[in-house]
């Protein structure tokens, strides 16, 4: 069998940017960005960065940057992007979405509108279960082409890492085939995917009544079948009224980690659970996190789940309620901020619209949203060694944005200012 390697880029310099939000650690502080930490971008003016291979090799000026001995005798090889005065940060890791679906669900935002709320309309056939018959039906080929194009989608917003969730098949078969479809669509582009079995997302129509032997079937065939075959690096649970319980959260929780899987959870989008009783899984993150008690709030804040607050949901439900990001991030709690990208609660692919409602709604700063989407949401991943800040030794994944300040980014709500994204050191462009 002929091995097809993929050609290296070439070196990259980019220079002339305006603002340069490395997010070199600004302080000693170990692991996730919390408190304080998570407003300090370490910003570069008129920086430039250097990348060969698709890692980042150097970072600073672009005097120094043009002096360079080693770029003087290479120039040749080099393609240069002149950013003239613009933005340019770490590409966005979006570290909670939902891409393997096929079609929006128009009914149920009718529905909403007229006063319907999340539980009415899943009670009445619509939410997660009525996405499932259209996931099982359709071939693997037409979902990784939607799952492709999402991608794509998110790279012209700046997003460079995705995090991906089955979870709209809820059959052995279906949940495979999803993750196998992302893993298809992940070869095709040049940005990171980060695969997540979501099995226990709701309690399918045929095991309604037996949730029990619904958490069995994914506990004993489906995580097997996933790790066995390496189709996905996470185990997530929808913890809540409505999907599954604490206990059964936990079972599942049990299975991914005797296969080796790492376990985050949807938690608190609807109902409070007490938190404590998980965290010996060490949960790479809990998300939605609308509700939640004062006391895991303390708890979480001397630990390294992430709590990933995804705005989007809040808004497209229509929520005069968004989760307590103040609190949250004065405690000490490392925040990050995804789109939650689905058909039901949140169908954007835009991590600045993300960021933009995080600032207005949730009183973030816009350097906190900068640093909660990029390197927090890379620690949510485990990927913190590679992604989310522009240091040497990282990968090549930027976004160019054609601003002056990155306050912009979220300020410009609904318009789409990223002109380029560069991702493992191939360039994107929009023109
Ligand atoms: O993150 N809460 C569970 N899962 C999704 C909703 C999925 C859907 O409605 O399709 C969420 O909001
Ligand atoms: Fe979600």
């Amino acid at each position: 069998m002929k091995i097809q390697r993929k050609p290296q880029p070439r070196p990259l310099l980019l220079v002339n940017i305006g603002q340069l939000l490395t997010l070199r650690p600004a302080s000693f502080n170990p692991g996730p960005r919390r408190g304080a930490d998570l407003k300090e971008l370490s910003i570069i003016h008129d920086g430039a960065v250097l990348s060969v291979g698709g890692k980042i090799v150097s970072v600073g000026t672009s005097e120094d940057a043009l002096r360079d001995p080693w770029f003087r005798k290479n120039r040749r090889k080099v393609v240069e992007i002149n950013c003239a005065g613009k933005v340019v940060l770490p590409g966005f890791v979006d570290s909670h979405t939902h891409p393997v679906f096929v079609g929006p669900r128009l009914v149920d935002f009718e529905k909403r509108i007229e006063g319907a709320s999340y539980e009415e309309i899943a009670n009445a056939g619509g939410g997660i279960r009525s996405s499932l018959a259209g996931v099982r039906k359709a071939g693997k080929a037409a979902l990784s082409h939607k799952v492709l194009a999402t991608l794509r989608d998110m790279a012209a917003y700046g997003t460079t890492t995705v995090e991906a969730k089955s979870g709209y098949g809820l059959t052995v078969e279906s949940e495979l085939k999803s993750l196998e479809a992302i893993s298809a669509a992940a070869s095709l582009w040049p940005g990171t995917v980060v695969a997540t079995l979501l099995g226990a997302h709701v309690v399918p129509k045929e095991f309604q009544g037996c949730s029990q032997k619904y958490v069995e079937t994914v506990c004993t065939e489906m995580i097997p079948r996933v790790a066995k075959r390496k189709l996905a690096q996470f185990v997530d649970v929808f913890c809540d009224k409505g999907a599954f319980t604490a206990e059964e959260t936990k079972q599942v929780f049990e299975a991914a980690k005797a296969h080796g899987l790492s376990v985050r959870a949807h938690m608190g989008q609807l109902s409070e659970t007490p938190l404590a009783s998980f965290l010996k899984f060490e949960p790479a993150s809990f998300d939605h996190m609308d509700h939640v008690n004062a006391d895991d709030v303390s708890l979480l804040a001397k630990h390294d789940t992430v709590a990933t607050l995804v705005p989007g949901a809040n808004y497209f439900l229509g929520l005069r309620q968004y989760p307590n990001a103040r609190h949250l991030i004065d405690s000490g709690v490392p925040v990050a901020l995804a789109t939650d990208y689905n058909p039901g609660t949140s169908p954007t692919i835009s991590m600045p619209m993300a960021m933009s409602l995080a600032c207005t709604h949730m009183k973030m700063l816009p350097a906190e949203a900068v640093a909660a989407a990029t390197i927090n949401g890379a620690w949510s991943l485990h990927l913190a060694d590679r992604k989310g800040s522009i240091e040497p030794g990282k990968d090549a994944d930027f976004a160019i944005f054609g601003v002056s300040d990155y306050r912009e980014i979220p300020y410009w709500f609904g318009v789409n200012h990223c002109v380029a994204t560069i991702l493992s050191g191939e360039v994107a462009s929009r023109d």
